[in-house]
């Protein structure tokens, strides 16, 4: 056994720092917004998920890493977040005084998915949850930290894709007139949806099969059917987006692959990943909280996919920067025990420093620094004890200095700030 599981994969180097920048500017923006960080164990008891995200659902069909636990309990790795958030708002009573919570997490989820570029069994999600608001203001305001928070990061060419699929009361209506429609022409439909037009025919508009979606032209769409404080809840959400100069596009075909959504639902594609693959999804869930067994409490919220926002950032930056830290390397047992000592103190002060531990010869030393991408090579020999300096090498142009051991610090700082 030598490789990892298959979808899983380790993290590390310039995928890692990406990850790394990505989480640091959610904290701050996330948390300037008022949003408050939550995190939930990865296992849940699989009802959670079959109760939300739902039975006829691809995820809970055919994609949940679900198993007996040594207790005989049904328990499932998460594939998404927002039924486990919720599960924990309703174990904490977050919800019972109708005051608004908002929540943000980051975190891996599994699903056993086929696998495809930018696809995996485990991924990474960032998300945004608000509780106990129904407004379109509310919408808004999460759409708004979401934009900030992509183009900050610098993405430009984004695309929201809307569309509202009404309530659990709306839905019949449309469904009857899909069906109807659906009925009318069955035979260009493949087998899958066949099987939808029975447990949950609304998938069909977001069936992947060409033929399927050519049968669907002309189809009803279930902003047609919405009641009246649907459609003025939809109107006013796009003349929000519009007033905040978010393009969006309305999609009717807009679905979504997991059950709880009610109203609006929503995708953003970036023109840099391939054609299929949303940059995160989400939408309004108003029945959920009560489902779960909390209070009946109106909620919105969206996941971005961690790994695929990183994959767009390097294609557009290229490598995150990667600065190891300067290397201190001493020469001799009495440079070892002095270089220990100034680490220390420096370390204290908040400077990073890396310490050559193996009292190899100088030459070694500096290869490995130059493998690591070190700029900076700091040497403690016996005639830089003696003077209380250290040696400072710059491996890039392999010019030497010296520095008084007093002015490292200063040294170090002012190189630190002279970095973009
Ligand atoms: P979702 O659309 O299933 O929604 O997932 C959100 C995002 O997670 C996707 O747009 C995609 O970027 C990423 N993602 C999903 N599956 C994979 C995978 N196998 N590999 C890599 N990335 C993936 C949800 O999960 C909802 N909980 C979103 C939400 C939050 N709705 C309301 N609140």
């Amino acid at each position: 056994m030598s490789s990892s599981v298959k979808g899983m994969r380790d993290l590390w180097g310039d995928e890692l720092r990406w990850f790394r920048r990505i989480e640091e500017a959610v904290h701050r923006v996330f948390g300037a917004h008022g949003y408050r960080e939550i995190r939930t164990p990865i296992l849940e008891y699989t009802e959670v998920f079959k109760r939300s995200v739902g039975d006829s659902s691809d995820i809970v069909n055919k994609e949940m890493y679900e198993f007996l636990d040594k207790g005989n309990r049904s328990v499932t790795m998460r594939p998404e977040n927002t039924a486990g958030v919720v599960r924990a708002m309703v174990d904490h009573k977050l919800l019972v005084n109708n005051d608004p919570q908002l929540f943000y997490y980051m975190g891996p989820m599994f699903r056993y998915e086929r696998m495809q570029a930018g696809r995996y069994r485990q991924f990474w999600q960032i998300g945004a949850e608000s509780f106990g608001v129904a407004s379109p203001e509310s919408e808004a305001e999460s759409l708004a930290m979401l934009f900030d928070f992509l183009q900050g990061l610098g993405l430009k060419s984004l695309s929201l894709s809307l569309n509202s699929v009404g309530t659990p009361e709306s839905r019949p209506a449309f469904n009857a007139a899909f069906r109807n429609f659906f009925d009318a022409r069955a035979d260009s439909f493949c087998g899958d949806c066949h099987r939808r037009i029975e447990t949950n025919p609304m998938r069909i508009l977001d069936c992947k099969n060409t033929r399927c979606q050519e049968a669907l032209e002309g189809h009803p769409t279930m902003v047609e059917f919405l009641d009246d404080a649907s459609r003025a809840h939809h109107s006013r959400l796009k003349e929000l987006l519009t007033a905040l100069d978010i393009p969006f596009v309305e999609n009717p075909r807009l679905v979504r692959g997991l059950d709880y959504y009610t109203r609006t639902a929503f995708e953003v594609l970036s023109s840099d990943l391939g054609a299929q693959s949303a940059l995160l999804g989400g939408g309004r869930y108003d029945g959920l909280v009560k489902v779960l067994g909390g209070p009946d409490t109106p909620a919105f919220g969206w996941a971005i996919g961690l790994d695929r926002l990183a994959m767009v950032l390097k294609q557009l930056h290229g490598e995150a920067p990667f600065n190891p830290p300067p290397l201190l390397i001493p020469l001799g047992e009495a440079a070892s025990s002095k270089a220990l000592r100034l680490a220390r103190q420096w370390w204290a002060l908040g400077l990073s420093v890396q310490l050559e531990t193996r009292g190899c010869a100088l030459k070694k030393a500096l290869g490995s620094a130059n493998r690591m991408g070190v700029k900076l090579a700091l040497i403690l020999g016996d005639g830089e004890l003696e003077k209380n300096a250290v040696a400072v090498k710059h491996l890039e142009t392999g010019q030497q200095e010296e520095w008084a051991l007093e002015d490292v610090p200063l040294k170090l700082r002012e190189r630190l700030s002279q970095k973009p």
